[in-house]
């Protein structure tokens, strides 16, 4: 009665690799779960799939975000991968290794792919001609640069349309342009750069984007960019960025889109390299494995041109499928900041259990490229109908009796034709998740659900329980019900893997996708507790409300316009060790005067508590030394000494202030004592 094992096969499985620049959203996770759905089938099923994600680490944006946070870039993205993939595991995506991008593995096979493309005459370089912040001394991408729309006149538009009126333009027609970055207005600069020659694989890319490895619509969206004809595609950035310098090319950087596919074999890399297997097995020519990239499709260019373009030049395999999803909307909208529609990972986690938003996804998903919608009203009714009221309940209403009468699972089925109807469905199931139609596989297990409930409330044990010597058939019914509810927890497992972890344990056996329709006889099972919780609308409503917060902090951080914060950001991150390095010590100012000749300096005497310091300090303009005597302030006592025209200056008061008339020394609060350390 049971299904047969399939060969083994051996599967690489990526999703797309998100930015190191902000957190998880719930689009994110869309195809997290997609991904972490069919990786878990497909190793149910027996075969070696391994899961390679990481965090893409590079570009201006990133390197921006870090500067604005008062981080280096390194600081920043260590700290997002650590929340990346605490998301990661709180949605239970079960991925084999979680990499960066900005990785050795990944620097030195960027540069050998780099290297085998230059070889084979597929990179080209000539000057082109850029906007240029001369503030920030930076090469600005069109997103980068603010002006005047050329055709309705709204200000305030990015440099390749206008939200306004829709139109699209090049940042040079913008009517007075400036940097986004700094302020300042941009100016044309110009700058060799390296170009990566997809045009040459044209042909190539013709007949391979009509070879199945993508969806159809995907393949005539490609199609239509193939007649129009590919241009050279710019691979390189200049200093200042973040990403790997390109070799013998100082000062020039590798574009981040180009060693972000390259990160899946990086992550890929060092997965084997720890477990002394070898990578190359599953990107060589004539690998016999599988390679499936999960993806939304605003990036199917990278994906489905630039990416097997380069694959192919570099003497690697091309993927087995790029697999294309919709965007996630929220009830309807767009998720956006703007509309309030924009939910985090964490946000969900904080106040619901992820598997039901796993289930809701898969009861949804499609191997289509449409949009999916959360539709919180249609979450809430059926996460609570179709996994507490069908799945879960089957068990609650049967394994009572079972447990009742010893534990022990009847010998034989009480419906044959019932069952059948069970073994049937195993492969079509089967075949429903593994070319990706999940809301198709859920759908027959729901209608299974349906079945198994109508005919268990049909038979009613709870009624036969109480008639004197039914007790054979009550086991019998409520047996077939447990059984019933272990084939179709085994083919939800993909899905709710904690829920089917629990349901093993009740169950007293593994869950084995090849075993699912051969009933457990004379088996004893554990006691039975309850498997899932219903959602109530207070847990989607906190959900809300932690989003608008999240979105409110944001907006909150970002970066000034004017005032201190503007004009000089936060310095780099130091650590606690850095800090305690400066000796701050409180000081009574003893004496204080004129400086003969000097015209910006008092000359200080500073009791530390026994010892004193003479400090010269800039602070004329701003105090007259009789006003600061007796006074206390705060220096820095293990400063250098430092020789000026006027003497040796033994350390530093601490002020605030542009300058000038705004100058104001630290005052400590009434108490402190001349040498007390300042921490
Ligand atoms: N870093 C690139 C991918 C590099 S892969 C070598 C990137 N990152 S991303 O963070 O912007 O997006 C990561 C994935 O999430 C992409 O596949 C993207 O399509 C997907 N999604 C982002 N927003 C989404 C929705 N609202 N809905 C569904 N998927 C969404 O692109
Ligand atoms: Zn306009």
């Amino acid at each position: 009665m049971s299904e047969t094992r399939p060969t083994p096969r051996k599967i690489l499985v990526t999703s797309a690799l998100p930015y190191a620049n902000g957190s998880l959203h719930l689009g994110h996770v869309l195809e997290y779960i997609q991904t972490d759905i069919w990786a878990r089938f497909q190793r149910a099923r027996g075969h070696q799939c391994l899961y390679m994600c990481a965090d893409d680490a590079h570009g201006t944006a990133i390197m921006l975000r870090a500067e604005q946070l008062g981080l280096t870039p390194e600081q920043h993205i260590s700290n997002m991968q650590a929340e990346h993939e605490r998301d990661f595991s709180g949605f239970l995506i079960d991925v084999d290794n979680y990499h960066s991008t900005h990785s050795e593995e990944n620097r030195e096979l960027s540069a050998m792919i780099y290297r085998r493309l230059s070889e084979n005459g597929h990179i080209a370089s000539r000057t082109i001609t850029q906007a240029f912040d001369p503030e920030k001394q930076l090469f600005l991408a069109d997103r980068y640069i603010k002006g005047t729309c050329p055709r309705c006149g709204t200000p305030d538009q990015y440099g390749d349309n206008c939200e306004a009126c829709g139109a699209t333009y090049s940042p040079t027609e913008l009517i007075d342009p400036v940097s986004a970055i700094s302020g300042a207005t941009p100016v044309e600069k110009e700058s060799e750069h390296f170009f990566f020659t997809l045009p040459a694989f044209s042909d190539f890319l013709k007949q391979w984007t009509r070879a199945g490895h993508l969806q159809e619509e995907m393949a005539n969206k490609l199609a239509e960019w193939l007649e129009e004809g590919l241009q050279e595609w710019d691979i390189s950035r200049d200093a200042p960025y973040f990403g790997f310098e390109i070799p013998d090319a100082p000062g020039k950087y590798f574009y981040v889109w180009l060693d972000a596919p390259i990160g899946y074999m990086a992550s890929l890399k060092n997965y084997c390299d720890q477990r002394g297997l070898d990578w190359r097995d599953f990107w060589k020519k004539d690998s016999d494995a599988e390679v499936y990239h999960f993806i939304g499709k605003d990036i199917v260019n990278f994906h489905a041109l630039f990416w097997p373009a380069m694959l192919h030049s570099a003497d690697f395999r091309t993927p087995t499928k790029v697999c294309v999803h919709g965007f996630l909307t929220v009830n309807g909208k767009k998720m956006s900041k703007s509309r309030g529609t924009f939910i985090n990972a964490r946000n969900y986690l904080d106040h619901l259990d992820p598997e039901y938003l796993r289930y809701y996804f898969a009861a949804k998903l499609t191997a289509g490229v449409d949009d999916l919608d959360l539709n919180l009203d249609d979450f809430i009714a059926k996460v609570n109908s179709d996994l507490v009221g069908k799945v879960v309940n089957i068990a609650s209403r049967t394994a009572k009796f079972v447990n009742k009468s010893g534990g022990v699972l009847a010998n034989a089925l009480a419906d044959e034709a019932l069952w059948q109807q069970f073994v049937e469905a195993a492969p079509r199931i089967a075949e429903y998740y593994e070319s990706r139609e999940y809301a198709r596989a859920m759908r027959d297990i729901m209608a299974l659900a349906d079945a198994a409930n109508a005919w268990i409330a049909d038979k009613a044990p709870w009624s036969l329980a109480k008639e004197e010597g039914k007790e054979a058939e009550v086991l019998a019914i409520c047996s077939q019900g447990v059984n019933m509810f272990r084939a179709l927890i085994t083919w939800l497992a993909p899905v709710l893997p904690n829920t089917a972890a629990k349901a093993a344990q009740f169950l007293n056996c593994e869950l084995d996708w090849a075993a699912a329709t051969t009933p457990l006889a004379d088996h004893q099972i554990n006691k039975f507790k309850p498997l899932m919780q219903r959602v109530e609308k207070s847990q989607v409503d906190a959900v809300m409300e932690a989003a608008k917060e999240s979105l409110a902090k944001l907006q909150a951080e970002a970066k000034p316009a004017s005032g201190p914060l503007a004009e000089e950001p936060i310095a780099p991150q130091i650590q606690f060790d850095d800090f305690a390095k400066v000796d701050l010590r409180i000081a009574l100012i003893a004496n204080a005067e004129h400086v003969e000749g000097a015209g910006k300096l008092l000359k200080l005497t500073l009791d530390l508590g026994g010892e004193t310091r003479q400090v010269f300090a800039g602070i004329k303009s701003a105090y007259n030394p009789e006003d600061l005597i007796g006074k206390h302030t705060v220096m820095v006592a293990n400063l250098a000494p430092r020789k000026m025209r006027f003497g040796v200056s033994e350390g530093m008061v601490l002020a605030a202030g542009p300058g000038g008339k705004d100058l104001w020394i630290l005052e400590p609060h009434e108490g402190a004592k001349p040498g007390m350390r300042v921490m």
